[in-house]
Order: C-alpha cells, then sequence, then structure tokens
C-alpha cells in the first residue's frame, strides 16, 4: 500500500512521539471511581482538571517572583498574565460541578470517605504563594515524602507578595522593613505602611511599572477570589449546611476562607485614592 504523502504518518517503532511528550495513556487512566453512580466520573476529573491548573498556576506564580527578585519586571508580568488566562480556564471548570443537586451529591458521596479538597497539596502551594502560610496545612501531608517536602519549602520562601513588596522597596518605596524582614513562615497580615504605598502606586507617584504590578496582582486576587465563591456557591447548591467529608463545618467555614481578601492592602488601598 503506497503511503499518500499529505497525510499523517501512522507508522512508529515504539510508543507515539505524542505519547513520549503528554503521557496521555497515563493520564487517561488515573480515573477509578469509587461508586457505580455514573455521575462521579464528572467529579473525579473536574477534581484532576483542576489540580493540573493549579500546577500551571503554582508555576507561573514561582516564575514571577523569581523574575521580580531578578528585577525582570516584564518576564513577572508575563507570566502573572498567562496564569490570570489559566485561572479564567480553571474557573470555567466548575461548569460540571455547578448544578448538582443533593440526591446527585450523596449518590457518590459517601464513597470519597473523609477524602476533600482540603487535602490538595498543590491548592496549599497556591496559598503558600499568596502569603497564606500556615505550618499546621503541611500536617495532613506528613505521609506523603515529596509533596511534604516541597510545601515545607515553599514555607519558608518568600511569597509572589513578598517579592514583589521587595521590589517596590528597591525602587525607592517605603515598605516597612518590618514587613520586608518578616518571618516569612507565617501568613501575611495587613499592614498600613503597605496599604500606603500602594495608594501611590494608585495616584501614580510610583511611576507606570508599579501600577502595572499593581493591577496584575490585583487580577490575580480576584480571580482567586471568585474560584473561592464558584466553590463555595457549588458546594451551597450540592449538600447545603451538612459538615465536610474532610471534618469542617462544610459551608459556613467556607465562606470565612473566601471573606479573607488576597493581597489585602490592594482592596484597601483603594478607599484612599
Ligand atoms: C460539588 C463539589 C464539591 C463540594 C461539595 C466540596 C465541598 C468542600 C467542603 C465542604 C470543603 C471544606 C473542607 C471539608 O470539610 O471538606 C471543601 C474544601 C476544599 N475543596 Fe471542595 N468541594 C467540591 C469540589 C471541589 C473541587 C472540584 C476541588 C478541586 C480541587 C475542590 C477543592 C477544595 C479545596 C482546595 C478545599 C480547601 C479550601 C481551603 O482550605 O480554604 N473542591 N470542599
Amino acid at each position: 500500500m503506497s503511503h499518500d504523502p499529505h497525510a499523517p504518518v501512522l507508522d512508529f517503532a515504539g510508543t507515539t512521539p505524542y505519547e513520549d511528550y503528554v503521557h496521555a495513556d497515563v493520564l487517561t487512566h488515573l480515573q477509578h471511581p469509587l461508586s457505580d453512580d455514573p455521575g462521579e466520573m464528572a467529579f473525579l476529573v473536574t477534581t484532576q482538571v483542576m489540580e493540573l491548573w493549579f500546577t500551571v498556576i503554582v508555576h507561573e506564580w514561582q516564575t514571577a517572583a523569581s523574575r521580580l527578585r531578578d528585577d525582570d519586571l516584564d518576564g513577572a508580568l508575563a507570566a502573572l498574565t498567562r496564569s490570570t488566562y489559566e485561572m479564567a480556564a480553571l474557573n470555567a471548570s466548575w461548569e460540571p460541578l455547578a448544578h448538582l443537586t443533593p440526591a446527585q451529591f450523596n449518590s457518590y458521596r459517601a464513597a470519597l470517605g473523609e477524602g476533600s479538597g482540603f487535602q490538595s497539596a498543590m491548592y496549599r502551594q497556591m496559598e503558600f504563594l499568596l502569603g497564606e502560610k500556615s505550618a499546621s496545612m503541611l500536617v495532613p501531608h506528613r505521609g506523603t515524602p515529596r509533596v511534604h517536602a516541597e510545601l515545607e519549602k515553599a514555607l519558608h520562601e518568600p511569597s509572589l507578595y513578598d517579592e514583589a513588596l521587595h521590589w517596590l522597596a528597591r525602587r525607592g518605596e517605603a515598605v516597612p522593613k518590618a514587613v520586608l524582614d518578616r518571618d516569612l513562615s507565617t501568613r501575611y497580615e495587613p499592614d498600613a505602611g503597605v496599604e500606603a504605598v500602594w495608594v501611590r502606586v494608585y495616584e501614580g507617584a510610583a511611576g507606570p511599572e508599579a501600577l502595572r504590578l499593581g493591577e496584575a496582582l490585583t487580577e490575580v486576587a480576584e480571580l482567586v477570589w471568585r474560584w473561592r465563591n464558584d466553590h463555595l456557591v457549588a458546594t451551597r447548591r450540592a449538600m447545603g449546611a451538612k459538615t465536610g467529608t474532610g471534618g469542617s463545618a462544610g459551608v459556613s467555614w467556607l465562606e470565612k476562607r473566601a471573606a479573607k481578601p488576597v493581597f489585602p492592602e490592594l482592596w484597601t488601598a483603594r478607599s484612599h485614592v
């Protein structure tokens, strides 16, 4: 049989080059539903898809943090911009889970046991990069050495926000020394001096580059808030005020988590411009 020169190649000695690069065979065989409910597959795959997006977003934010450290603002902004497109795709992937009735969710909920997204290590990496550090969030991962070591490392590294504040300080902005020297392993707490810096930035007094950074971080903060709210609403639809599989009070606990602003002074500064 003669080969049509315009058709794709069919014959490979081993696995396809696509497989070698994408590992689609591995990726598409990682779905092991625990119930007989046909709806569980969408729940499982949506969760896996979100884990993959978390992974890319962590990569972008780590890139942005290291570019800021090197005073490469363009490199940092490029990574932050990519992350916002990825976050839009992440947030759009709530759709398959946004319309569950309690009965539909119940049909596989018991199979999840104590499993909960609360135990997502990659989500914790995202939070740590946002400055939402907490040593106790490492505890669930003691049994997974690689993940635990990655989180431990991230706990002690500057967050994306820390790097942004250091970048502003190097450009002569009056970021308080106590903030610059803060204990990196603890949650970033809002600071009046940092708020004053962002007020200057938003008044245009710190130059156009600082304003671009402020807006890129605001975009990230808003999209994180949107993810948390979409999660909250999906949860309320699927299970009302029941307790979570992870042992929390459920929706009321998630409400408190979603109410905490990401990069707090970027929001409060706006009242003073
Ligand atoms: C309808 C589906 C879902 C419901 C009903 C739900 C419910 C909950 C509840 C009640 C919690 C609080 C902790 C607990 O007690 O379990 C939680 C936490 C969490 N869930 Fe979901 N969830 C859903 C889908 C997802 C998906 C698809 C992801 C993606 C990975 C996810 C990621 C998370 C994360 C990261 C947390 C921890 C939030 C934090 O620490 O602030 N959830 N979820």
